[in-house]
């Protein structure tokens, strides 16, 4: 009975059907009515045949979908695994090209590294041989003030010793005072020259006549006070030192160009040699510190090119670059050529 109930409608229709068939050929056959009896029987027959081909072709069709099923699941089993494995080899080659990659870097930093300490030690061992050469035979009357950074290196140092020594200005003009000024007093007292030192900040222009007192430069150098202010050339204005300071000076031979600092304004120093042309002498020396950086460059190539009788001298030994200003050559060339 409990299995009965698990039986569907269609399946309870076609067991009680079998029951009525085979209550009818019981029937026919213990009433005598073997004809009857046997034409049931062979509907019975007959329909349990039916049945058993229908069920023969539900399980055919159960079993072809069964292997579509199956193939199906192959095909999404063998995609997946060819879309894991190209993933794995483009992670492996991407991983491979990222390692030659930072290999590469790395060995590039090497190189670089090697070379920048290469370069350091290089101009320290100069800086080191200028310093010698700065102390070589120099007895100084106090502390000297420190070299680099802020101030000239050693070696622009010496260079800028050597151009007072051997050409013997009458008169200095620097632009930015500080260690340079100390230098130069001491060497412009043996060769009987003046300087005067601008400075466009108060404090430092202090601590520079401080230390030309402790010195005992003071009769040789002096600084004056120069604070920025507007200057327009060529239609563009610059920050540049009040040309007020400077009003009363002429026949400049040595102008030292070592300031305003950059951090004060775009091509900071550009001004320089279009604003104090005319108070140079006929003929002067221009050192101009810092001259490898690009705004230095840029405002160096353009005075040579726009100021007649000035030219570049050389090779610079350290970040300074020497220049010469014939005023004579400017006007007259062939004068200019006919008196070196
Ligand atoms: C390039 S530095 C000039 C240095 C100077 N020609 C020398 O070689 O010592 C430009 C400016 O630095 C400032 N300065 C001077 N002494 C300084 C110091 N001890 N520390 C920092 N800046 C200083 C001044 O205002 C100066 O105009």
């Amino acid at each position: 009975m409990g299995r009965l109930r698990t039986l569907t409608r269609r399946q309870l229709v076609l067991v009680a059907g079998a029951a009525v068939l085979c209550a009818a050929v019981a029937g026919t056959a213990l009433t005598g009515h073997f004809g009857a009896a046997l034409t049931v029987l062979g509907v019975f027959f007959a329909g349990l045949l039916a049945g058993l081909l229908l069920i023969a072709r539900r399980l055919t069709g159960l079993a072809t979908a069964h292997r579509k099923a199956q193939q199906d699941v192959r095909t999404i089993l063998e995609q997946t695994q060819r879309r894991v494995l190209g993933a794995v080899e483009e992670l492996l080659l991407n991983a491979g090209d990222r390692h030659r990659e930072l290999t590469d870097k790395l060995a590039a930093q090497q190189k670089s590294a090697a070379h920048g300490t290469d370069h350091l030690l290089r101009a320290q061992t100069r800086e080191i041989e200028g310093l010698f050469q700065l102390f070589q035979d120099f007895t100084a009357r106090a502390p000297m003030p420190s070299s680099g950074g802020f101030a000239l290196n050693p070696t622009d140092l010496l260079g800028l010793l050597h151009l007072v020594r051997t050409r013997k200005p009458r008169l200095v003009l620097e632009l930015g005072s500080g260690t340079s000024t100390v230098w130069m007093a001491y060497v412009l007292q043996q060769t009987g020259g003046k300087l005067v030192s601008l400075d466009h900040e108060t404090g430092y222009a202090q601590k520079t006549r401080e230390a030309l007192e402790q010195h005992g430069l003071t009769d040789v150098a002096e600084v004056r006070d120069a604070p920025l202010r507007p200057v327009v050339l060529d239609g563009r204005t610059f920050p540049w030192y009040d040309v007020d300071a400077c009003a009363d000076l002429t026949d400049v031979d040595l102008l030292v160009i070592d300031g305003p600092p950059e951090k004060t304004g775009p091509d900071a120093r550009y001004p320089a040699m279009r604003v104090l042309e005319s108070r140079l002498a006929d003929r002067a020396t221009i050192l101009f510190d810092d001259a490898n950086r690009a705004a230095e460059q840029a405002a160096l190539l353009k005075w040579v090119e726009t100021i007649e009788g000035l030219t570049q001298e050389g090779e610079a030994l350290g970040r300074h670059a020497v220049l010469s200003y014939d005023r004579l050559r400017s006007r007259n060339p062939a004068c200019s050529t006919a008196s070196r």
